[in-house]
């Protein structure tokens, strides 16, 4: 039987697209929800192109016990965080130890923790010098950034790069990387 993926998203949604697109002709596992705490969030749009349910669910919602019992209703193999920027409350981690995942867009444990979230985190990589950044692909656990890593890819950067650029070469690396590393997750 497919198994079951809820994406959770804040944002633009570039990332749970490409995980929806990767699914909709697999066997593997179903994008069976996506939740988002931003009514505004692009995500939606790309979602119902995908005939996916989408849900908003405020910040209040996120942090009582009843999205607890909504998630674990839905009772999803693995859930995704796609660009979500709100805080996973300790009772879910709990109650799914090791299915809830992240992506970070940069190489962790540098560039993590609470704020570096999108353009902060190209920022500071290019306030660095860094000659390279990259994704981390991680399971969640009670502090930001910090749970076990599961994948990880570089890319290059130079002098001329600067966050925005930077923020384009993460992009390409997720999308190319984050829909085959949840597929790998879920054959486990
Ligand atoms: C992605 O680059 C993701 O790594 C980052 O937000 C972006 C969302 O893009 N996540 C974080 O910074 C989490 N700390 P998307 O909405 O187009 O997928």
């Amino acid at each position: 039987m497919a198994k079951k993926i809820i994406i959770l998203a804040s944002g633009n949604g570039s990332n749970a697209e490409e995980i929806m697109r990767y699914f909709k002709v697999s066997s593997v596992a179903d994008v069976s929800c996506v939740i988002s705490n931003k009514r505004e969030a692009g995500v939606f749009e790309r979602a119902k192109s995908f005939d996916v349910p989408c849900v908003w669910l405020n910040k209040s919602y996120f942090e009582s016990n009843e999205i607890v019992n909504y998630l674990n209703d839905l009772k999803p193999d693995l859930i995704v965080l796609a660009g979500f920027l709100l805080k996973i409350p300790k009772k879910l981690i709990q109650l799914f130890p090791n299915k809830i995942i992240n992506i970070h867009p940069a190489l962790l444990p540098k560039h993590g923790g609470k704020g570096m979230f999108g353009k902060h985190v190209h920022q500071a990589v290019k306030d660095s010098g860094d000659s390279h950044t990259g994704i981390t692909i991680h399971y969640v656990n009670e502090n930001y950034d910090e749970g076990g890593i599961i994948f990880q890819a570089q890319v290059g950067i130079d002098s001329n790069d600067d966050p925005d650029s930077i923020a384009q070469k993460i992009h390409k690396l997720e999308h190319k990387h984050f829909p085959e590393v949840i597929n790998q997750i879920l054959n486990k």
